[in-house]
């Protein structure tokens, strides 16, 4: 066996951030770069001897060649066998899947989720614990603080191994095994849902569509909603997994997935559309001219759980992050169980998971998910919807007008603000941060201010505290609205904006959300000064 040990420099860029590493493909094509981040994590999860790896990404570019590398050095780190997806390719819900089923020690997971990909387009990479969820902050600091202390890495010298058969093939002492991405996966849905039920209701004249955006979930929708459920086939489009995504940005909100949007909107429009994200923990539901904010679709999971196999025995608790809605929160109430409120990302839902103290969880950034596994999961929410609607027999539309009715509606809109300067960006922030004094107590026309703060998080479960989580602007009514700096992107900052108006009254629900939060946005562009100080009249996108 011929292990190497290379001599490097550490990099002073590699802080983890909302969901692992993230930066362009060339950053990661620079020499010792990836080896560089994967032996800090070697260094920081001290896998005994002999242990077991997951490793999958979403197969966008730059993916191959990173599964090699990985390959080698966990052999040289003392991993005993490695389980990779075929053609290296696995969605992170079925990489966490993987994780808890086969009890490995962890997983290296590669994707920039929903960013674009390609040669110029980015690329990430995060390490997932033994209950198949992300690295808690504790561990993702000190991979931080590793790699900027660095000297060498260990990467054994050998040939590529083949990935593109279910095989099985040694490098040194290590086993690489290639699994079947899709079965394990499938199969744990099937444990949830009531497969039959969906069939029924998909072989009758309902009809839907779910778009892959040329990204992860393909293979896998197709695998569960054309052949075990019987959808028409055709019914999963862009279903073939690209390198760059066919050139698209992999995000399922009204503005990327265009395509199914179109659809959805179009003549003789589908029951039913959704779309999932490059690496398939997304989820975007949709019925016949209808959008379901994902604040809401969460509430409503959350309210017919119990229609559902899988969950019918009821739910433990249900968290959120702290810029989605607060519609879970009055779902919560009424069941009567706990709801947590944590910091935007996944990797604040594992303790909680761990712990048995929530059951379902989601965030407003298209991300749902439950204590199946510990990752957001894109097709789970879509079968989760399907077997809500197998049971209820309504359409999606009227399920939601339904649950508003019952519980009110909460208005909710994001605007991103991409690729600002950092300084003015981070001007945006530190000036509400400095006027917390004043707002508090301020009146805008029926709005009154009660409470402004950075919001900070105690982890109930481990104490850990997590602060400068983002400026939150609390009115007496529920209204909120929230100033958030993106931890994901790769250029310049992003400034989000959350807003949030609950409101009781059916007669007002129909209105359109934009309209319903006019006002709320004059004050949230007041306060903040945004438009002064970053020269943007305009958001770049608005969800
Ligand atoms: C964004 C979302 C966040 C999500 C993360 C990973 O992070 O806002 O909810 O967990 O992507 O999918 P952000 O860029 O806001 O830090
Ligand atoms: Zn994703």
């Amino acid at each position: 066996m011929n292990i190497r040990t290379i001599a490097t420099r550490p990099f002073s860029d590699q802080k983890p951030g909302t969901s692992g590493l993230r930066k362009k493909v060339p950053a990661f094509q620079q020499p010792h770069y990836l080896e560089n981040f994967v032996q800090s994590i070697f260094d920081s999860v001290s896998a005994p001897k002999g242990s077991t790896l997951v490793l999958g990404g979403d197969g966008r570019y730059y993916n191959r060649t990173a599964i090699q590398i990985i390959l080698k050095m966990a052999a040289a780190n003392g991993f005993g066998q490695v389980l990779v997806g075929r053609g290296g390719i696995l969605s992170t819900p079925a990489a966490s899947c993987v994780i808890r089923k086969y009890q490995a020690f962890g997983g290296i997971i590669l994707s920039a989720s929903h960013n674009p990909g390609g040669p110029d387009g980015d690329f990430g990479i995060k390490f997932n614990g033994s209950n198949g969820g992300p690295a808690t902050e504790a561990v993702t600091d000190t991979i931080f603080a590793k790699s900027k202390a660095l000297s060498s890495y260990r990467i054994l010298e050998a040939a590529d191994v083949p990935l593109d058969s279910l095989c099985e093939t040694t490098l040194g002492d290590m086993q690489v095994k290639v699994i079947d991405p899709v079965s394990d996966y499938a199969d744990l849905m099937e444990s949830l849902f009531d497969f039959a039920a969906i069939r029924s209701l998909l072989q009758g004249s309902f009809k839907i569509k779910f778009d892959a955006m040329h990204a992860v979930n393909g293979p896998y929708a197709r695998e569960i909603l054309e052949r075990r459920l019987g959808a028409a086939s055709g019914s999963v489009m862009n279903a073939v997994p690209l390198e760059d995504f066919g050139g698209g940005h992999p995000d399922p909100n009204l503005t990327y997935a265009h395509d199914l949007v179109e659809i959805m909107y179009g003549a003789d429009a589908p029951d039913f559309g959704a779309a999932s994200d490059g690496d398939g923990d997304r989820n975007m539901i949709l019925g016949k001219r209808f959008f379901v904010t994902p604040s809401d679709s969460l509430a409503l999971l959350a309210a017919n759980a119990t229609l559902v196999r899988g969950y019918a025995g009821g739910l433990a608790g249900v968290a959120r992050s702290m810029p989605t809605s607060a519609a879970v929160d009055r779902v919560a109430h009424a069941l009567d169980i706990p709801c947590f409120e944590t910091p935007t990302g996944w990797k604040f839902f594992g303790n909680l998971m761990d712990a048995g103290k929530v059951t379902l969880c989601g965030e407003e950034s298209f991300g749902t998910g439950s204590s199946h596994v510990r990752e957001k999961d894109g097709l789970w929410a879509v079968l989760f919807w399907l077997n809500i609607l197998a049971v209820r027999k309504q359409s999606v539309e009227i399920i939601v007008r339904e649950h508003w009715a019952r519980f009110g509606r909460n208005f909710y809109s994001r605007y991103d603000y991409e690729g600002l300067p950092t300084e003015a960006a981070n001007g945006v922030m530190q000036h509400l941060r400095d006027s917390f004094a004043t707002l508090a107590g301020t009146a805008f026309g029926r709005y009154s201010i009660q409470t402004c703060d950075d919001f900070s998080y105690t982890d109930p479960v481990d104490g850990s505290i997590s602060k400068g989580q983002g400026v939150r602007i609390l009115f007496g009514d529920g209204s909120r609205i929230i100033f958030r700096l993106s931890g994901t992107g790769t250029e310049g900052a992003t400034l989000r904006v959350y807003l949030e108006a609950f409101e009781a009254d059916v007669s007002r629900h129909p209105l359109d959300a934009q309209e319903a939060l006019k006002e709320l946005i004059g004050i949230a562009l007041h306060v903040s000064e945004l438009q002064t100080r970053t020269g943007r009249e305009q958001p770049t996108v608005i969800t």
